[in-house]
């Protein structure tokens, strides 16, 4: 078992805590196999229940607390946050037993330079996806990707993934409270982040 002097500065320093939390979200944005690349988003569901589902981090402005994912407009997520824009983001990386629950409010972009800069930046390969001839969630009689049969399998040309845009969203999160939990045997620690008048306020809480 480690003793404390070999724990990593943020079992101790809530500065720390705060600058490694940071820093695992950018990289998040940059590494394609990073741990918090694939949080849970989590709504409200239209009937009140919660809802959970993996998203792909996509991109992160620190100074603008803002986090943007990418979805279907049509898919279930769009209507929960235009019901209410309440979400969060959980995300977890099981190598360093670093947990972080990050929660504000969205907002969903489909016709405005925010969804318009998104779309252009998407590899056609996502772009792709947004071609799909069902919302998602249809039943269907068979199994089945939705994607058209000219597309399936193949990057189609740019021509062609321009008729998936109007189907294609951007979430924008703006985030106020960040709960840290980092796992150890030497003794877990626990410490929540929240902006007051654009600053962040730390404080330890128990794990
Ligand atoms: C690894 C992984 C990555 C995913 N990335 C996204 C994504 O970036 N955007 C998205 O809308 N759905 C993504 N999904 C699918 C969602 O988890 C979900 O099934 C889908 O968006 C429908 O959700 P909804 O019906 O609750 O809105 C991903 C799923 C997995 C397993």
């Amino acid at each position: 078992m480690p003793n404390q002097t070999e724990m990593p500065a943020y079992y101790e320093d809530l500065n720390s805590v705060q600058t490694t939390w940071r820093e695992m979200l950018l990289g998040a944005v940059s590494e394609r196999t990073h741990p918090f690349k694939k949080p849970v988003l989590t709504t409200i569901g239209l009937n009140g229940g919660p809802k959970a589902r993996i998203i792909i981090l996509r991109d992160l402005d620190l100074e603008g607390r803002s986090i943007r994912l990418h979805t279907d407009a049509r898919s279930d997520k769009v209507a929960e946050i235009g019901k209410n824009p309440n979400v969060m983001l959980a995300f977890y990386d099981p190598a360093q037993e670093i947990q972080i629950q990050v929660s504000g409010d969205a907002t969903v972009h489909r016709h405005d330079t925010y969804a318009d800069a998104a779309w252009r930046g998407a590899a056609p390969s996502s772009r792709r996806a947004y071609l799909a001839e069902w919302e998602p969630g249809t039943p269907l009689s068979g199994p089945a990707s939705g994607l058209p049969a000219d597309v399936e399998g193949k990057i189609p040309s740019e021509e062609r993934l321009e008729q998936g845009r109007s189907n294609f969203a951007a979430i924008r999160m703006v985030f106020e409270q960040v709960d840290w939990l980092f796992l150890s045997p030497t003794g877990n620690r626990r410490a929540r982040f929240v902006v007051k008048s654009n600053n962040w306020t730390g404080t330890w809480l128990a794990p």
